[in-house]
């Protein structure tokens, strides 16, 4: 059955019984997928992060590891991959890994550029598509808005030649979002990367409504708040409101309050587990939350 669970195959096959569409064949179920603004383009709404648990060196054992864990996301549909020069060796591990299971092609890779000089931001967009393997990229940020102004006109130029489909920039944790805000307002971006989960939501209030009114794409990094909230929520039992909402398990409902967002495209939680990857990646499926559902998922966690 694939990445399918037992839930998401339940309601895949009563929502094929009430169209009446039944075939002897019932069809591959695809993962849930939002429109990029900028172009129209849909990705899917769970991606991967790669900072710390990428980074594993050299070592061939830890490497296979993670082309498990890679493997398991593509399997479950999953394609958004990001990462960065600050993450040390994920990006040659990634490019390792993605050698390794022949999957290239399939992904929609991210990185960015993460140095205070326009200069070197050159150099570094070279090492990136070494240690990827890649031609180009699907999109690349300024990390942490560093350097932003000297590097924008070189994403342009990339972006023009064709070697990066989409730019814009990331922030995380809370920090400089009123930069973030001048960005939206006054530069043509694509993407923008932020940290949003369901204990850190002060992006509500003007990033998400501003991205949105912009037509920028929003790549959500944190959403376990680096699995502080994770190791919160994974003591208490799972509640029988969140299999309502069509989750098996607390790593699936946070993400779903995450991507459930209108303004939000995809999120990219991190893991080294494939058993871990495979729970995140059951958000790629089955359906969005609606408003008062995020809302009781967030005054839980407010409450734990
Ligand atoms: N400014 C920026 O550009 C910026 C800043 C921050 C992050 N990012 C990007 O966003 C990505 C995600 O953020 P993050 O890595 O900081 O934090 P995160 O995704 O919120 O949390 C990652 C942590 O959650 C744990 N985890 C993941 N799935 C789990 C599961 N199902 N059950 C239990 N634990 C689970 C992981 O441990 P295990 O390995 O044990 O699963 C890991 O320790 C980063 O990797 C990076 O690519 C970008």
């Amino acid at each position: 059955m694939g990445p399918l669970n037992r839930r998401a195959f339940l309601q895949l096959s009563s929502s094929v019984l009430v169209s009446g569409a039944v075939n002897a064949a019932i069809p591959a179920v695809s993962p849930l997928q939002k429109a990029i603004p900028s172009s129209g383009e849909l990705i899917p709404v769970i991606g991967m992060g790669s900072w710390i648990t990428f980074n594993v060196g050299n070592s061939v054992t830890q490497r296979k590891a993670r082309s498990q864990v890679l493997d398991e996301f593509f399997n479950a549909g999953g394609r958004v991959i990001d990462s960065s020069p600050m993450y040390g060796s994920a990006e040659d591990v990634l490019g390792y890994c993605l050698h390794e299971l022949d999957r290239q092609q399939d992904a929609f890779a991210t990185t960015k550029v993460w140095t205070s000089s326009t200069q070197q931001g050159r150099v570094q967009f070279e090492d990136s598509k070494r240690l990827w393997q890649l031609p180009r990229f699907s999109v690349y940020l300024v990390h942490n808005l560093n350097n932003w102004r000297g590097h924008l006109p070189y994403l342009q130029e990339l972006k023009q030649s064709g070697q990066i489909k989409y730019l814009g920039l990331s922030t995380s944790h809370g920090r400089r979002h009123s930069d973030v805000e001048d960005i939206l307002n006054t530069q043509l971006i694509d993407f923008v990367q932020l940290t949003y989960n369901a204990a850190d939501r002060e992006v509500e209030q003007r990033l998400l409504p501003l991205a949105q009114e912009k037509g920028v794409a929003v790549m959500v990094n944190r959403p376990f708040q680096t699995g502080r909230l994770i190791n919160r929520v994974k003591r208490e039992l799972f509640p029988e409101w969140g299999a309502a909402m069509g989750c098996d398990n607390w790593p699936e409902l946070l993400l779903k309050f995450v991507i459930s967002h209108p303004a939000v495209n995809c999120a990219i939680p991190a893991t080294s587990q494939v058993e871990h990857m495979r729970e995140n990646m059951g958000a790629n499926y089955g359906r969005l939350l609606a408003d008062y559902e995020r809302k009781r998922i967030a005054d839980a966690i407010r409450d734990l």
